[in-house]
């Protein structure tokens, strides 16, 4: 199979790992994003902002917080944005200190830590998540990692990635980022059957990629977080193109389940999906009202809103 060319931008020397630490994180950014058109014609969806920072932003550090060191970007058409924004940019950076705004050139510093290294890795077309998630194997090797989707944002107390980190360091298996769905949507996700629906953490024995409502056998929903095994990357080698004749990752998901047990986390949090237009919206709105600095004002002004409002 196809994978893209690789380069990399390393900002530090990576602590060392024990075999349960979760090194790698992917952000697969090689979509279309044709929800969002025409704003995603010529920049990434994941470059959108909420309030202040990008999509892609928010992800690196729910990943970082998780203890990744090693950020895996599958990007393709129209993503140049991303690098550009994890780059270092001396010019701005000098502009900002002659203009004072020294607060505001040491935050762009700290973006990302000294140890973290980037990876870019080209998908040459957005054949499928799966796909793009195999394109990673060869920054991966023999390590279980993260994927995080960007355009699921989740607001959480303990990040959710970090959340599941600590079920794969208790269970061992891949983990999948979870949770309950109207049943009107299930055509929209991969749901899953799980051994005990009542807890927290549970084995999967089912995963079926965007059923039907009158078929769907669950209401419990994946969204766009993940801890995988490597075996993933010999499973998705395998798997035949799925529907919208893309490789589906759920699909390399359920063909693992043939030799590892698989488990569904039911994060806490909420979740927005930015990747709708609707969903976006929702997550500026609920970011802005907890702003520490523009929090206030802008539960003000919503008010103001509402009191026009019918
Ligand atoms: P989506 O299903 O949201 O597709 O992909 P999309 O193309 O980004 O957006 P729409 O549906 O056309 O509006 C889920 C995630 O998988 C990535 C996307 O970037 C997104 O983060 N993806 C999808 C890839 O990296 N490559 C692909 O070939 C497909």
């Amino acid at each position: 199979m196809e994978s893209g060319s690789i380069h990399s931008t390393r900002h530090g020397r990576a602590p060392m790992a024990d075999n349960r630490h979760i090194r790698t994180a992917v952000f697969p950014v090689a979509g279309r994003g044709t929800r969002f058109l025409p704003a995603t014609k010529a920049s990434p969806k994941e470059m959108l902002p909420i309030v202040d920072r990008p999509l892609i932003q928010y992800a690196v550090d729910e990943a970082l917080a998780a203890g990744a060191e090693r950020l895996v970007f599958i990007t393709g058409a129209s993503k140049r944005a991303i690098e550009d924004h994890f780059d270092r940019d001396d010019e701005l950076q000098r502009l900002l200190e002659s203009q004072g705004k020294t607060e505001l050139a040491e935050q762009l510093k700290r973006m990302l830590p000294s140890y973290a290294t980037c990876i870019y890795i080209r998908q040459p077309a957005p054949l499928g998540l799966g796909h793009a998630v195999l394109c990673a194997r060869a920054a991966i090797n023999h390590e279980p990692f993260f994927v995080h989707l960007a355009d699921d944002l989740i607001a959480a107390d303990v990040p959710c990635l970090k959340q599941m980190a600590g079920s794969f360091e208790q269970h061992g298996g891949s983990v999948l980022g979870v949770e309950e769905v109207a049943r009107r949507d299930t055509d929209k996700y991969g749901i899953v059957e799980v051994e005990d629906a009542r807890s927290t953490v549970s084995r999967i024995h089912g995963i079926v990629e965007k059923p039907k409502p009158d078929v769907a056998r669950s209401t419990l929903a994946v969204v766009g977080r993940y801890v995988l095994t490597p075996r993933i990357f010999t499973e998705l080698e395998r798997v035949e193109k799925g529907s919208g004749a893309e490789i589906q990752l759920t699909d390399g998901i359920a063909a693992l389940m043939r030799h590892e047990s698989v488990f569904a986390h039911r994060f806490t949090g909420r979740r927005f999906d930015c990747g709708s237009k609707l969903g976006y919206l929702q997550a500026t709105v609920e970011m802005s009202l907890a702003h520490p600095v523009l929090g206030d004002d802008f539960r003000a002004y919503l008010k103001g809103v509402a009191g026009r409002l019918d």
